[in-house]
């Protein structure tokens, strides 16, 4: 019943498999404890260093404090390989689920939507998710308090993406373009769905676009969900979740022991066939993904797939809902409020397991008195939920039609 929480998680996850570096994720005993692992890496060179002026392009490190205290980190990459000043607007590039911004930059120049942009003319911010590696800090709390963690994805809607929308458009001065991958669709999405259009905001391109998850399914995640409820580790008081952490890994090595299931395959149980990965960039992938997210975010995805609703967090209990939200359920994020003039592109793909293509029909059923020349929608077919970020041919079959997207906006 919980199957997103494994589900989302392993499609990041699995991308290692794919790659063959099965046991380097699956050891049980491995001595990586998440506070040797993932803390100590936070005096590192941050994502600039690491994976932007290696290839000779400019960048700039910046902090985005949200209105519930989270330290962003953020980067920029102003200008193109020649140097030349960014001539087409700003866009902020917003990754998925466990992931970080990394998500943008994981393949060579040539074939990475942030390095594109930058080459094209754009001014090109990437945002890091409170949680993951190099988005820890908060004015008050550190991510040793189980309060750190207390948040879903309605806080990444209420306060990350106005508040990061917001702090690109006073430092450059301009309206700016969003593009979104997975959960970082979602988001928007959800707030747009509030009736509310940002006035700086040019045009939203999601991509593997994820609203509605009734339709999720994979032979794995059902299997895997039988022993694994989110819930569980929630009440259990694991707060973060993180996919390198023992508990998931305990999780994980459970699962892998259900009749019929094969952790050698879980890429293409999980995310669908990726037609277009390059397995050469494994060491890139996994030196730095994947990422914490909160526990909370992972149930309130489950409750997604479970109810086929888009609502908020539901505290499952009708004194503690009215206490949040003033009434005894969730309320609800209503697609059919989402402004019918906000320039959408959307790209989804007929292999993607997690954007399931009925899913984004549903959206798309929703969408149908847009604008029409305020609307662009993209099917590839042997596309499944990594080929968007990582497809060596994306930049052909999806950043060239977006880029065309946006300079029409
Ligand atoms: C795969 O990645 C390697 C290492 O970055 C690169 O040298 C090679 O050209 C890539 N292959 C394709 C088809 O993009
Ligand atoms: C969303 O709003 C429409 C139009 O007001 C309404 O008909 C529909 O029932 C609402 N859906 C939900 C899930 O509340």
């Amino acid at each position: 019943m919980t199957n997103i929480l494994t589900c989302v998680f392993l499609v990041f996850l699995s991308c290692g498999l794919a790659f063959g570096a099965r046991p380097k994720l699956f050891s049980l005993d491995s001595q990586h404890e998440k506070s040797t692992f993932t803390r100590t890496d936070d005096a590192d060179d941050g994502i600039c260093k690491k994976r932007v002026a290696i290839y000779g392009y400019t960048c700039e490190e910046h902090t985005v404090t949200t209105p519930d205290g989270y330290i962003l980190s953020v980067q920029r990459i102003p200008t193109g390989i020649s140097g030349a000043a960014a001539s087409r607007p700003p866009v902020l590039l917003q990754h998925g689920l466990i992931m970080d911004g990394i998500t943008w930059l994981l393949n060579a120049p040539d074939e990475s939507l942030a390095f594109i942009l930058a080459d094209n003319g754009f001014d090109v911010w990437i945002t890091n998710t409170r949680g993951t590696r190099y988005s820890l800090g908060h004015t008050s709390l550190s991510p040793d308090d189980s309060a750190y963690w207390d948040w879903s994805w309605d806080e990444l809607v209420a306060n990350e993406f106005p508040a990061t929308l917001q702090y690109v458009h006073d430092q450059t001065g301009q309206n700016l373009h969003y593009v979104g991958h997975s959960l970082g669709t979602l988001i928007p999405l959800a707030f747009f769905a509030q009736g509310k259009q940002p006035d700086m905001l040019i045009s939203a391109a999601l991509l593997s676009p994820i609203a509605y998850l009734g339709q999720v399914s994979s032979p794995l995640a059902k299997a895997a969900a039988d022993s694994f409820l989110a819930e569980d580790l929630y009440w259990l008081g694991v707060n973060e979740f993180d996919p390198k952490g023992k508990a998931v890994q305990k999780l994980l090595n459970t699962i892998c022991k259900v009749p019929g299931v094969d952790c050698l395959d879980l890429m293409t149980s999980f995310t669908g066939k990726n037609c277009c990965l390059n397995s050469s960039n494994s060491e890139v992938f996994l030196a730095n993904e994947p990422q914490s997210t909160s526990t909370k975010n992972m149930v309130h995805l489950a409750q997604m797939i479970r109810g086929d609703t888009i609502a908020m967090y539901d505290y499952e209990d009708s004194d503690d809902n009215m206490k949040h939200y003033g009434q005894t359920t969730p309320p609800v994020y209503n697609m059919t409020n989402i402004p019918n003039s906000i320039p959408l592109f959307l790209s989804y793909g007929g292999e993607d397991a997690v954007s399931d293509a009925n899913d984004v029909q549903n959206l798309l059923g929703i969408l149908k008195d847009h604008v029409r020349d305020k609307i662009l929608v993209q099917y590839q077919y042997n596309y499944a939920h990594a080929d968007f970020v990582m497809g060596v041919n994306a930049n052909q079959i999806v950043y060239d039609p977006l880029m065309a997207f946006l300079n029409s906006q």
